[in-house]
């Protein structure tokens, strides 16, 4: 028979909090202590908004909505059209819908020349809803400090203290509808354009 002790799985004390009834709630092993850790672990990971919880929100952000702006029947060339999108915001919704008679990057119709941009600067917000000039294809300048947007390149800087494009609207069409389905850079003004 060998003389080795052997160690028993759960200590005494142990044990003894494990099967005593009488012991306050408060008390718990420190098996159970190292499980309920591993549990909690486990829920700050899921929970945490370093990890999962922020892929999780990126997730559920709102989309862009699909509205519907205007028919190709109703668009003259150079006339802009106004339109608000993606909400109604008096501030920061406001864009343009203008055919520009030659064909534009991201520009929809037959002639790929119907395009949309926001009429917000991108430098400091400055308003550019009237600076629209046919003869060049540009909004601008910028009555705040002359920045000058081409809308035949995605919105492009020409000149100006501006340092991103102008805000283009995603456009589709159906048929005869033209759709704002989205849009390309991030309005001033707004943490989120949607
Ligand atoms: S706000 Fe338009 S150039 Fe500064």
């Amino acid at each position: 028979m060998s003389d080795v002790i052997q160690k028993p799985e759960v200590d005494e004390h142990e044990a003894r909090l494990e099967t005593d009834p009488g012991q306050s709630p408060c008390r718990i092993s420190r098996r159970r202590f190292l499980e309920g850790a591993g549990a909690i672990t486990v829920t700050l990971l899921v929970t945490s908004p370093w990890g999962g919880a922020t892929r999780a929100v990126a997730a559920t952000r709102t989309p862009y909505p699909r509205k519907r702006i205007a028919g190709l029947d109703e668009l003259v060339t150079n006339k802009p059209i106004p339109f608000r999108y993606p909400d109604d915001n008096a501030t920061y919704s406001n864009h343009l819908l203008i055919k520009l008679g030659e064909k534009a990057g991201g520009g929809v119709g037959k002639d790929g020349d119907v395009v949309a941009f926001s009429t917000l600067c991108t430098h400091m917000g400055g308003i550019l809803a009237s600076s629209y000039k046919s003869d060049s294809k540009v909004m601008g300048p910028c009555p705040t400090h002359l920045s000058t947007f081409d809308l035949t390149r995605h919105g492009m800087i020409v000149s100006g203290h501006a340092t991103q494009s102008l805000v283009q609207v995603v456009l589709e069409t159906d048929g005869n509808d033209i759709y704002a389905t989205g849009l390309q850079g991030l309005v001033y003004g707004r943490s989120a354009n949607s």
